[in-house]
């Protein structure tokens, strides 16, 4: 879908719509509002005065112009109330209002920089926040079926009108970030929703490669023999049960310093590791039944760090990055690894298993040990770890737990930024008294309570003194109703939590 940005007056443009706004409350509208309704001789004030137009956030209005300007349609945007809006209420309402224009089979929209005028807020984080929730929004997955036109088919462009022409190279930087953000978090919607027959781990592998020639990134896929050679026990004996090869995945961006210098090569990289899991059965250990399927999605974490790892090289922030997926599917079989059964880890740490259903654990022990071995300067890594992470905070946040108050502060302001909300954990020493094992170094089950706490407790373990994060997004990745950027199935949630903390660690300038 094309966004893009155009100065004039969007009373006087051509779409099958055009958007403008309206704060609760307001009965005379003034800026591009105000002269779309006297083009249209009150229209709007009109049906403001009769209660049918109100402002409330989430309301859109559809009026037919009949000829009165150039556009069929006016939608009037309800932004609520003034006080409260925001940047976050910006990608919210782009994502609702595109689905509402799609809906409506529109083909071709206008829009104003809502939230920049009256509102005031900045202008280029407005342009990035509408061109963010309308690609975000419109996602669907619709690979495996054939229905697509007759819902009417797509939103095919929006035009964000500026009056101000001196704005526009502002808006367009923010358009430009907004897409890669946004396409990003798509493409790991698109790998989370693929069903695990398709997304096997070497096909995960298959997709990094192919996004790392087309983005620019180096990019290592590994098979069960280097596994044995580094010694990932923990990796193999997850992978042990499937027929499916595992396979260990590492991307490399370099950005930092000048391409000819030692620093470029020399510069410590932040790390982003995620839970590769194309299918997560429970293992011996099996799951239910009911809802199982669910459990495609287990490679979100992975998926994320994937589609950030894209989004960075396509930005550019100076700073080295490398982006570790293990990733291997968790099923019984003869040859699957037993409860009891005790795995050597690539760090040499031993690991009792109680539960094979706590997986997930167990391949990112070598994976952040492996991250930690190349030496990174910060380690983040990202996984739907534990089903309790969800009794904890539902499916409004993820759980962050870490060693690093500097690290854990800079994550928040990333998530924030990114409108995605995340609530740290403690990672308190008491907690390791849960997972101690008579006969391993630790165990991979804590017990009844704190099971996020305990399985974080676990990874940490394998970090050494490296600043880390451990974000537990079981709560959030996957979602069965659509609101605001939320649409049915794979969130795509941290991606632009994951490149806002790069960016951000780099310095926005590097990123424009
Ligand atoms: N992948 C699951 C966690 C999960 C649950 C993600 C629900 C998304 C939705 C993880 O591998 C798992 O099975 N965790 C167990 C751990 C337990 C056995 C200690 C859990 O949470 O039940
Ligand atoms: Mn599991
Ligand atoms: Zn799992």
């Amino acid at each position: 879908m094309e966004i893009n940005v155009q100065a004039g007056d969007i009373s006087a443009f051509a779409a099958d719509a055009v958007v403008v706004n309206l704060f609760e409350g307001v009965t005379a509208p003034g800026g591009a509002t105000g002269a779309v309704d006297r083009a249209m001789g009150g229209a709007i004030s009109s049906l403001i005065a009769a209660g049918d137009v109100r402002g409330k956030l989430g309301e859109f209005a559809l009026i037919h112009t009949l000829g009165k300007i150039a556009a069929p349609r006016v939608v009037v945007a309800g932004l609520g109330k003034s006080g409260e809006f925001s940047v976050d209420k910006v990608r919210a309402l782009s994502a609702d209002l595109a689905r509402f224009l799609r809906r409506g089979r529109l083909k071709h929209a206008a829009v104003i920089t809502h939230g920049a005028g009256i509102a005031g807020l900045d202008a280029e984080a407005c342009a990035q926040a509408i061109a963010e929730g309308t690609l975000l929004g419109l996602y669907r997955f619709l690979r495996h079926r054939k229905e697509e036109e007759e819902n009417g088919g797509e939103l095919e462009r929006l035009t964000i009108v500026e009056y101000d022409a001196a704005k526009l190279p502002a808006l367009e930087r923010g358009v430009e970030r907004g897409r890669v953000l946004a396409e990003a978090a798509n493409f790991c919607r698109d790998l989370a929703n693929e069903p695990a027959n398709y997304l096997t781990p070497s096909e995960l592998a298959r997709q990094a490669e192919k996004l790392a020639q087309e983005a620019g990134l180096e990019c290592e896929v590994h098979g069960p023999e280097w596994m044995r050679e580094k010694g990932m026990g923990a990796l193999l004996g997850v992978a042990a049960g499937s027929v499916q090869e595992p396979r260990f995945i590492v991307l490399r961006y370099r950005g930092a310093g000048d391409p000819s210098t030692e620093l470029r090569a020399g510069a410590k990289p932040i790390a982003l590791v995620g839970k590769g899991i194309t299918f997560d059965s429970g293992g011996i250990s099996i799951k239910p039944a009911e809802g199982m399927g669910e459990m495609k999605g287990d490679m979100s974490g992975g998926a994320s760090v994937i589609a950030a790892m894209g989004a960075i090289a396509r930005l550019r922030p100076a700073v080295n990055v490398i982006g570790v997926v293990p990733a291997t599917e968790n099923m019984p079989s003869g040859s699957a690894t037993r409860p009891g059964d005790v795995l050597r880890t690539m760090a040499g740490k031993t690991i009792e298993v109680i539960n094979t259903d706590a997986e997930g654990r167990l391949i990112l022990a070598d994976g952040l040990a492996y991250a930690k071995d190349e030496g990174a300067a910060a380690i983040v890594d990202v996984a739907t770890l534990t089903g309790a992470i969800s009794v904890t905070l539902g499916n409004v946040a993820m759980g962050a737990m870490g060693n690093d108050a500097a690290l854990m502060e800079r994550v928040k302001q990333a998530a924030a930024t990114a409108g995605e909300k995340v609530w740290e954990l403690p990672l308190w020493d008491e907690y390791k008294e849960q997972i101690k094992s008579e006969v391993a170094d630790m165990k991979n089950t804590g017990g009844r309570g704190a099971g996020s706490i305990t399985a974080a407790m676990l990874l940490r373990e394998f970090v050494g003194d490296t600043p880390w994060v451990h974000l537990d997004i079981a709560g959030v990745d996957f979602y069965d109703r659509e609101k605001g950027v939320i649409v049915k199935g794979a969130s795509g949630i941290p991606v632009r939590t994951l490149v806002n903390l790069v960016l951000q660690s780099a310095g926005t300038a590097a990123a424009k």
